[in-house]
């Protein structure tokens, strides 16, 4: 597998996809964000109350909206101007959101030492240079602050990984590849035609991604449902088996 499709293609793609991808958004994200990643990610943020927030990778911005109704000034990103055009047409005027077009791996408009907590929501794994974004996140933390992202687990999702089925159902989840690194495609779920691209890493990589830059690793999670959201969503209760995601809280 050669590392051949780079960044602009991945920008056109996710232009191309900003709509289909997000349609079935509402104020919690889509379904996986609602069950899995929202309750790791609000726990380990914390209190956005009077905080600078940077959303880097908004996507259609639920999670700006988010921490801006909880009393946060947040400055979301990203580097598709389709997906920051929907964002903008969701967010009321009296929220603190200021939308920015830009790449992660370079966000050179914003000054150094501007936030107080940072959240990348399911982009690093979609990062050409995840290692320039993880130091460009450090620069633009304040000593102190916190950086929370989340990205699909390496471990589990690599570039041939899925369940093993015998007459519809599953039996396990199997896993190859896990040291390619590197550029695949893959298709979302919403079963649009068009893929986009992922880059895998091993955890070492990300971790020592994380320590080179300066970060100390503060805290993990490996969502899984909750109780409360079993019963409103059974379908993740194949969610117990296996983590579809990890979410990192590093330190400054
Ligand atoms: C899977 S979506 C997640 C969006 C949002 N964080 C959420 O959770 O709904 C990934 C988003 O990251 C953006 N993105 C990917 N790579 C980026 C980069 N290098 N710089 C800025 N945005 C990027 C894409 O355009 C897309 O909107």
């Amino acid at each position: 597998m050669k590392n051949k499709l780079g960044t602009d293609d991945a920008i056109k793609r996710w232009d191309r996809n900003a709509e289909i991808i997000t349609e079935n958004y509402n104020e919690h994200g889509d379904l996986h964000r609602e069950v899995l990643l929202n309750p790791s990610i609000f726990s380990l943020v914390g209190d956005v109350k009077q905080k600078d927030i940077l959303d880097a990778g908004c996507g259609e911005g639920y999670l700006s909206r988010i921490f801006a109704k909880s009393g946060a000034t947040v400055v979301a990103v990203d580097y598709s101007q389709n997906m920051l055009e929907i964002a903008r047409k969701k967010t009321p005027k009296e929220l603190n959101i200021e939308y920015r077009y830009g790449n992660c791996e370079n966000l050179d408009f914003l000054e150094d030492e501007s936030f107080d907590i940072i959240v990348s929501n399911m982009v690093i794994q979609d990062l050409e240079n995840y290692k320039a974004a993880i130091n460009e996140m450090y620069r633009l933390l304040v000593n102190g602050g916190s950086f929370v992202f989340s990205i699909l687990h390496p471990c589990f999702v690599t570039p041939v990984s899925g369940w093993e089925k015998k007459d519809g159902e599953k039996l396990h989840w199997n896993v190859d590849n896990y040291f390619y690194e590197g550029v695949y495609e893959q298709s979302y779920p919403q079963g649009q035609t068009d893929k986009v691209l992922f880059f895998h890493r091993t955890l070492t990589s990300y971790f020592n991604a994380i320590t080179e830059a300066g970060f100390i690793l503060e805290g993990l999670i490996e969502p899984k449902p909750s109780a409360e959201m079993l019963e409103k969503h059974p379908s993740f209760e194949e969610d117990l088996r296996c983590s579809d995601f990890i979410v990192f809280k590093l330190r400054k």
